[in-house]
């Protein structure tokens, strides 16, 4: 499968004009929403729960790919599967039983994500690529929207990508944090498929254009 997709994070959204973006979201050339839940433990921050995701729900008429930052995410699997997330992704350096932990998440019925922090090397999932439908490259520590991009993902996407055609795999390469136009095209080039773009998205001007410029790069 090899797709070119934009992710508009909501954690960079006007949350007091929360269904205002979602309906922006809605009407522009983006693919999906990224959907960030922060515990406050596995990342120094807490963003937002179940009540919040049920409402985005309610609006969003696109793939929602939910990304745990958490402890213990089995233990959430099925209330994201009953809040409507498409594509599951937890964190490599938050599972004990990596392998379990996925098939859970396609039991529940939706698409297993790995996400990578920006020390974690790609060799960890040597073993298991066959069985990740998308593996979520952090290109910025997570915790946070508005960082700067990290360098080095590139050689990690390509890297990446290398073991994904060796191992005969069908794995998305997605890669989140700060992500803008100067990095979208060369992300591409390297083998990311999609794009998850906070600030850049939100904090523009004029964010169905931002999209847009970002969709004509990729
Ligand atoms: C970071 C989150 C990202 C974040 C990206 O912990 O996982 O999804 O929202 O935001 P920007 O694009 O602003 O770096
Ligand atoms: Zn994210």
């Amino acid at each position: 499968m090899s797709e070119r997709k934009i992710a508009p994070s909501l954690l960079a959204a006007d949350f007091a004009n929360l269904q205002r973006d979602i309906e922006m979201v809605n009407s522009s050339k983006a693919d999906w929403f990224h959907i960030d839940v922060m515990d406050g433990v596995f990342v120094p921050n807490i963003s937002f729960g179940m009540p919040v995701i049920k409402a985005i729900a309610k609006h969003a008429k696109k793939t929602l790919d939910v990304h745990l930052m958490i402890i213990e995410p089995d233990r959430y699997i099925q209330a994201f599967a009953d809040l409507g997330a498409d594509i599951l992704t937890v964190h490599y350096e938050a599972c004990t039983h990596l392998h379990r932990t996925l098939q859970a998440i396609k039991l529940a019925g939706m698409k297993a994500g790995v996400a990578l922090n920006p020390h974690t090397n790609i060799a960890v999932l040597e073993d298991c690529i066959t069985d990740i439908d998308l593996v979520c490259l952090m290109s910025v520590n997570p915790g946070f929207g508005g960082q700067s991009f990290i360098e080095n993902t590139y050689s990690k996407v390509s890297a990446l990508s290398k073991l994904i055609k060796d191992k005969k795999a069908t794995t998305l390469i997605e890669i989140d944090g700060g992500v803008n136009d100067e990095n979208a095209k060369q992300l591409v080039e390297a083998g990311a498929h999609i794009l998850v773009a906070g600030s850049f998205v939100f904090k523009s001007t004029d964010p169905l254009k931002t999209i847009q410029q970002i969709k004509d790069l990729i």
